[in-house]
């Protein structure tokens, strides 16, 4: 009973006085658990604040799965949709998109550097740029297809005709290293895109089209690279 008739010592004039020992115990019982509660309670929120922003945006199709967007994406707006091939985000779509831009222009340069070119090894390069597109072309269409994806390129983008106007406009002399200049160093842009890609996309289809990227844009680096005429990262600048 002692326990209970205030034998603890409280701080004279405080409002512990007489409560005891137990009393006080129980209060600051109370202030602990009540201080692990709020503390608690403001971990979750910090947590659950970035799980929402970040829901919204993969909602939104502006972030993929690694909360970051390739260069040179472009947001088509149309959020994340379902498909039974997996989630489809607005990078997958701009990625199909992009897919088929490149056989565009690269179609065309690559006839021209098998017709053109003057060694066997600008030739070969131009050849493997036609042969590779067209297959990725399919696969790429097909992809497309089955998702859906509207707004399919039909002509190379400005900055992609240009580039073909130099080639196809080169004066003899000037061709081979002309192509080799402007073909390389779009590969090199566009390889870092389907890397992320294949590293990001969560939908079946557009794994399997930048797997088929990935070997196309390898193989086209590297006879471009056997031509002789790309001396690295310089030559695009
Ligand atoms: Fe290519």
């Amino acid at each position: 009973m002692a326990f209970t008739q205030g034998t603890g010592r409280a701080p004279s004039g405080s409002r512990f006085r007489g409560m005891g020992l137990i009393g006080s115990l129980q209060l600051s019982k109370g202030i602990v658990t009540g201080g692990i509660v709020l503390a608690l309670a403001a971990t979750l929120t910090a947590l659950l604040i970035p799980v929402k922003l970040f829901s919204e945006a993969r909602r939104s199709g502006v972030f993929d799965r690694a909360g970051a967007t390739p260069p040179g994406f472009t947001d088509d707006n149309l959020g994340v949709q379902d498909t039974q091939f997996g989630p489809l985000t607005a990078v997958d779509r701009d990625f199909v998109r992009r897919v088929k831009l490149a056989g565009l222009w690269e179609g065309p340069a690559g006839q021209q550097a098998f017709k053109a070119g003057t060694t066997t090894a600008v030739r070969k390069a131009g050849e493997h740029m036609v042969t590779g597109h067209r297959t990725l072309d399919q696969v790429d269409l097909a992809a497309a297809n089955v998702l859906q994806i509207v707004a399919m390129p039909n002509k190379p983008s400005p900055e992609q005709q240009g580039w073909l106007d130099e080639i196809l406009g080169a004066t003899p002399q000037d061709f081979d290293a002309k192509f080799v200049q402007l073909t390389r160093a779009a590969h090199g842009k566009v390889f870092q895109v389907v890397a992320f890609t294949r590293a990001n996309t969560q939908n079946t289809q557009v794994r399997r089209l930048a797997d088929e990227a990935d070997r196309t844009v390898r193989d086209h680096m590297d006879v471009l690279e056997k031509t002789g005429l790309w001396k690295g990262e310089e030559q695009s600048k």
